[in-house]
């Protein structure tokens, strides 16, 4: 399929355009940087540039999209809300609009664990109901909505993934494990305010990206959203563990505090995933820290 990913340069668009790649698809990217990567492969224009969008979309003969450009978590922007909105909310509904316009065979939209906010015990289903805690969340809801009402209105063939905390190389900011392992390699002392009993749902981001690729192959998709996550729901204390089993030479320090995104979820159903995509998680965070140190770019922030 020939498909354009927005948010090319990014932690996850990277990698889904290598795992969309190998697996025959045609990937055109594009991101508003590269990152000082020189990364030729990637055309880099800002998400509000719709004339450019849609020059890409009818010049390369573009099948499907998959979105992932735009602010990409609660913390960044978090003192510019209506950027936010603009970025996440206006660019999706460009894009779909295009989609439309062009009768794409496919939408899928990257979104949230996020939506759901503040849930409590229970394992998450994708019935239940969303509670935006922040405007990033809200960026989401909103652009989950559009794709519902695309694909229900004009009869498209469109879903958002719902990931939880996707962990890699890449990865530029705002992850415990990045930090432990940049700290570790400096000499220092990595310090997590966190609450221990608090539950973190750490994904690998080639898990992401097969999910990706998965929703884009499946001959239909039945619902329009689906968690992913890698299955998985650990204590700091128990991350930690993992991580230092890895990297013993980590030192880490946790001290009590809030997370970034403290939002109470118990654990998440992955069976419509399952069925409909045929996608399940690969990595767990022993394996997936691993790689991860394995991968890590000797200068993250540039290297490509
Ligand atoms: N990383 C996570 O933990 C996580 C979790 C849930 C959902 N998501 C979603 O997945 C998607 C990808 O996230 P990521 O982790 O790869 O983030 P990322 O920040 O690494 O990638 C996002 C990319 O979007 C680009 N971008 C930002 N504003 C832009 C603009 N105005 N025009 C063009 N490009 C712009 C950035 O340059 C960046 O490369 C996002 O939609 C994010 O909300 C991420």
């Amino acid at each position: 399929m020939r498909v354009l990913v927005t948010g090319g340069a990014g932690l996850i668009g990277l990698a889904a355009r290598r795992i969309l790649a190998a697996q025959g698809h045609e990937v055109t990217a594009v991101d508003i940087t590269d990152f000082g990567r020189n990364d030729s492969r990637l055309i880099l224009m800002p998400l509000s540039d719709y004339a450019g969008l849609e020059r890409i979309i009818t010049e390369r003969g573009i099948e499907a999209i998959v979105h992932g450009g735009g602010i990409s978590g609660p913390v960044m922007a978090r003192d510019n809300p209506l950027l936010v909105i603009d970025v996440n909310i206006t660019a999706t509904a460009h894009l779909l609009d295009m989609a439309r316009r062009h009768q794409l065979r496919r939408f899928i939209l990257l979104s949230s664990h996020v939506v759901y906010g503040d849930v409590g015990p229970g394992t998450i289903t994708e019935e239940f109901p969303l509670h935006p805690g922040t405007s990033y969340a809200a960026s989401k809801i909103a652009g989950e909505a559009l794709v519902e009402s695309y694909s229900r209105e004009f009869g498209f063939s469109a879903a958002s993934l719902r990931l939880t905390r996707v962990y890699g190389p890449y990865r530029r900011d705002n992850c415990f494990l990045r930090s432990m392992i940049l700290d570790a390699a400096a000499g220092k002392t990595t310090v997590i305010p966190c609450d221990p009993g608090y539950l973190f749902h750490y994904i690998h981001v080639d898990d992401v990206a097969e999910a990706i690729a998965a929703s884009l192959s499946a001959p239909t998709l039945a619902r329009r959203s689906y968690n992913i996550t890698s299955g998985q729901v650990l204590t700091m204390p128990e991350v930690i563990g993992i991580a230092r089993g890895a990297l013993p030479e980590a030192r880490v320090e946790m001290v009590l505090g809030v997370d970034d995104a403290p939002d109470i979820q118990i654990d998440f159903d992955l069976a419509r995933a399952a069925a409909d995509l045929g996608w399940r998680p690969r990595f767990a965070l022993q394996r997936g820290f691993s790689a991860y140190l394995a991968a890590m770019p000797e200068t993250p922030d540039i290297a490509l």
